[in-house]
């Protein structure tokens, strides 16, 4: 196959190193971006003079032609061909004949695929965006369906004071309102447009880069040419809110599993978000959480590949930056798969409301209210601390709670206690009364709540804009 770089070389490429050097398994996604962006090249060599009218007339038509034909899966791609944007402009020539080739003038594929990887991620972006949106709402509304139910809290995986779950639930919806916001830092620095830059140092044909950017719908220009085809900046921060997003879901899923376990039985998941075991009849797994909390692993990873292939690169463009891809796309797809699945596996989470409540008021979870009584009382902390706990021991030591306690025995640890003392106590006073902005009483939570519906409507209308930008 006769290459587009063929004329400096005396002899064909080794059939190893053509497959090695090929991208078009992976980089074939690209398609329509690489023809939107033909499309809008050929408008601006145009309409700038660089070519006829009627040259990019055969263009553009040339070129949807094609874009039709891998639509109806009637196009082959040729490893020999490289990638998407050799495979497209070979074909484009073979069906227009040379003018195709005229294509190409002003651009290189270093500021080609620059543009084409940019084009794609802000489309991905908005779907993304969408999907987080969708898991918040379900995170929100669960949390709104089950606004009383009180679980235990825990530090270091031990009971450690009452919450709702409706208060858990929505720490999960602030973790995932950052990672929108984040996805909105990767949007601005994924709508600048790349094309014009050429190979590094710009081109001699009086382009009009503006023009290109405004029929792509981008936001502004890469100001300095060298940095417009070297930049992975935007893919890095991609990655690196996609890993973080997916910390997120892999915590959650961590509780999910420990959740549904008969040592908690604080959650069932529904049975078509689980699988059973080809061995024991009785088994009902979360694989589903288990394999968002596994894939958050290999999220991480493209990141840390794609930091470490960036880091010992000179400027400009190298060879090296085709690896920017596989990780991306196989990253995009991870993400929308989870943020999928995990909206729906929320919103049909069964909660043994129950059994969070009993476990809730076990293993003294409410000591910390004991002794804020007392400090209540005017006792100091420190002192408060130390009868609680002295409570607290003499109850273990008996198979008590604290909520069995006499008066008396009460007024054993300290003479300042009444007989208020076991109203202070209940697990639902320990809740209510945490009514500290962004704790965790029936109040705060339901400010939260509301707050949170508010924030989505605006993601929302922001998620609106970026679609429209769509190409
Ligand atoms: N397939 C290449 C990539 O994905 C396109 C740019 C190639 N440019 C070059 N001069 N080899 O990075």
């Amino acid at each position: 196959m006769t290459k587009l770089w063929g004329g400096r070389f005396t002899k064909g490429t080794d059939v190893l190193v053509e497959e090695f050097t090929s991208s078009i398994s992976f980089d074939r996604r690209l398609y329509r971006e690489d023809i939107a962006g033909s499309i809008a090249h050929a408008r601006m060599l145009a309409k700038c003079g660089i070519i006829e009218a009627a040259e990019a007339e055969a263009i553009i038509a040339g070129l949807q032609d094609i874009l039709a034909a891998i639509e109806a899966g009637d196009f082959t791609f040729e490893t020999a061909l490289e990638d998407i944007h050799m495979n497209i402009e070979k074909r484009l020539t073979e069906r227009i004949g040379p003018v195709g080739g005229k294509l190409h003038t002003a651009r290189s594929r270093n500021d080609q695929v620059a543009l084409d990887t940019h084009l794609y991620l802000r489309k991905e972006l908005a779907a993304i965006g969408g999907l987080l949106c969708d898991l918040q709402a379900a995170v929100l509304e669960t949390a709104a369906r089950h606004g009383d139910v009180i679980m235990p809290g825990y530090t270091h995986l031990q009971r450690a004071q009452p919450i709702l779950f409706s208060h858990h639930l929505m720490a999960y919806f602030a973790m995932l309102a950052r990672d929108f916001a984040r996805l909105r830092g990767v949007w601005e620095r994924t709508d600048l447009m790349p094309l014009g830059a050429g190979a590094l140092a710009g081109t001699t044909f009086p382009i009009d880069r503006q023009m290109v950017a405004d029929e792509l719908k981008f936001g502004g220009l890469y100001d300095n040419s060298i940095d417009a085809v070297s930049d992975r900046d935007y893919i890095l921060e991609f990655l690196a809110f996609a890993a973080i997003l997916m910390v997120h879901l892999s915590r959650l899923s961590e509780e999910i599993i420990l959740w549904c376990s008969a040592e908690f039985k604080f959650v069932e998941l529904d049975d078509a978000h689980c699988t059973g075991s080809s061995i024991m009849p009785q088994k009902k797994n979360p694989d589903v959480s288990e394999l968002v909390r596994g894939k958050s692993g290999r999220v991480i990873g493209h990141l840390m590949a794609l930091l470490t292939t960036m880091k010992g690169l000179p400027l400009a463009y190298n060879k090296d930056m085709q690896e920017d891809k596989e990780g991306l796309f196989d990253t995009i797809d991870t993400l929308k798969f989870s943020l999928t699945v995990y909206a729906a596996l929320v919103a049909a989470m069964k909660v043994n409301a129950p059994r969070m409540l009993d476990a809730a008021g076990e293993d003294f979870a409410n000591a910390t209210d004991m002794a804020d009584y007392l400090v209540k009382k005017g006792l100091p902390f420190r002192q408060a601390h130390e009868v609680a706990g002295r409570s607290v021991r003499y109850c273990l030591e008996r198979g008590k709670k604290l909520t069995d306690l006499s008066l008396a025995e009460f007024r054993e640890f300290s003479p300042m206690f009444d007989a208020d003392i076991l109203a202070a106590i209940k697990v639902e006073t320990c809740v209510t009364a945490r009514d500290s902005y962004g704790g965790t009483s029936p109040a705060q939570v339901g400010g939260a709540i509301a707050r949170g519906r508010e924030a989505l409507g605006g993601q929302l209308a922001l998620l609106d804009t970026y679609r429209r930008k769509v190409i």
